[in-house]
């Protein structure tokens, strides 16, 4: 991939930067993890360092291609600026007059924010001319390009994939860390490699769990789409999340896990209450003992230990979705369980984004105890289901 050392003397140029600023936000519109602004302040210090004048594009949301202010990126160029320490100015548009305006205006050493991407349905669109006649509008704002929004390098949209091939273009640094050690742990793992895989469906794994069973050595399947893997080895699972129509495809991945010597670690135990609440009464009961009148909600204190002690033995551990509902201190142990197995661990770490990283996050674990913690939620399960991206092709030498 092309660095931004390539892109030349950056002085008085302008360059469209893309990152991934689609952060959680409150319900009055605070910001709820940052992770993702600060994961982006060193492509844009370097940038700003090295004098250019920096434009920034991102989405926020899906507005569905229509101006909406409730997925504004305001609340980002308040916390932006802050973090930078750096004037950001905020077009009120794209590609319009404001932000033509703006860029006219911007001093090398300072930000202009443009508004969410995804409020030009052009964008988004799955028409190539479309697409690319929006890139030339983006195009136009700037002299070079820098992706480095990683989180959305699978979309192949405007702002990702096309103005890439308009504009010289290049890689930040943020986009070059996660294609390191994500690419590190999934074609080149130190073995054993293992996989901690969680979240709630099964269905929004079915690729990465068929493509780990040919790489990994071990796979840790926890959180609700554990339970269709209970389910497939004919254990009642009471009112537990469970994807009937997945349970075939899930006992041809026992099968295959079998054949391939790949070792398959389900839950021994879970922790069940009769509802989804934070104070349900909780339980411990052996996996294949669910009451018919509830539903697992975490991970037991066996599997938990099973689990930890899987980790503790890897050299690679790659981990992907929570083990139960962590938002509820209650069901939080199973996924603190596996954050402090990884955490004190040797191996190279690689936490996939989303959940997981906001569940390291809010579980309070030092974030530098993780070899990288990643942006990308989507990105990083795609790179996991060994697929090839179309924001990082683009930008290959
Ligand atoms: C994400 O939050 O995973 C990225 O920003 C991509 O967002 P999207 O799934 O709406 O394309």
């Amino acid at each position: 991939m092309k660095t931004i050392e390539s892109l030349g003397d950056l002085q008085g140029k302008r360059v469209l930067v893309r990152s991934d600023f689609n952060v959680p936000l409150d319900d009055d519109k605070n910001i709820t993890d940052d992770g993702r602004i600060r994961a982006a302040l060193p492509t844009l210090k370097t940038l700003l360092d090295a004098g250019a004048k920096v434009i920034v594009a991102a989405h926020l949301g899906r507005p569905k291609g229509k101006v909406n202010p409730d997925f504004s990126l305001a609340p980002v160029a308040t916390r932006l600026a802050e973090l930078a320490g750096v004037k950001v100015t905020l077009a009120e548009d794209t590609v319009g007059e404001s932000a033509k305006a703006a860029v006219a205006a911007l001093e090398p050493g300072n930000i202009v924010l443009l508004e969410n991407v995804r409020f030009n349905a052009a964008e988004t669109s799955k028409d190539d001319a479309e697409r690319a006649a929006f890139a030339e509008q983006l195009a136009a704002l700037a002299d070079v390009f820098v992706s480095d929004g990683f989180g959305v390098v699978h979309r192949k949209q405007a702002s990702v994939y096309d103005v890439a091939r308009i504009l010289p273009a290049a890689s930040g640094l943020l986009v070059a860390k996660e294609i390191e050690s994500l690419g590190r742990a999934v074609n080149n793992p130190e073995r054993p490699y293992t996989v901690v895989l969680g979240g709630s469906k099964v269905s929004d794994k079915l690729g990465v769990i068929a493509n780990l069973l040919g790489k990994a050595d071990r796979l840790l399947i926890g959180g609700g789409m554990a339970y269709t893997f209970l389910a497939a080895q004919g254990y009642e699972v009471g009112t537990s999340l469970l994807e009937q129509d997945q349970i075939d495809t899930v006992k041809g991945y026992l099968a295959t896990a079998k054949a391939n010597g790949v070792e398959l670690l389900l839950p021994v135990d879970t922790v069940v209450a009769p509802e989804f609440k934070p104070d349900a009464p909780a339980t411990v009961v052996a996996a294949d003992a669910i009451p018919a009148d509830q539903m697992g909600l975490d991970i037991g204190p066996k599997t938990r230990e099973l689990f930890a002690q899987a980790i503790a033995t890897s050299k690679t551990v790659v981990w992907n979705g929570p083990m139960g509902v962590f938002e509820f201190p209650a069901f939080a142990e199973g996924t603190k369980a596996v954050a402090e197995a990884i955490s004190s661990s040797d191996a190279f770490s690689v936490i996939g984004g989303g959940d997981s990283a906001a569940a390291v996050r809010t579980l309070g674990f030092d974030e530098s105890t993780f070899s990288h913690i990643s942006t990308g939620g989507g990105a990083s399960l795609e790179l996991l289901e060994g697929k090839t991206l179309p924001g990082i092709a683009v930008l290959e030498d």
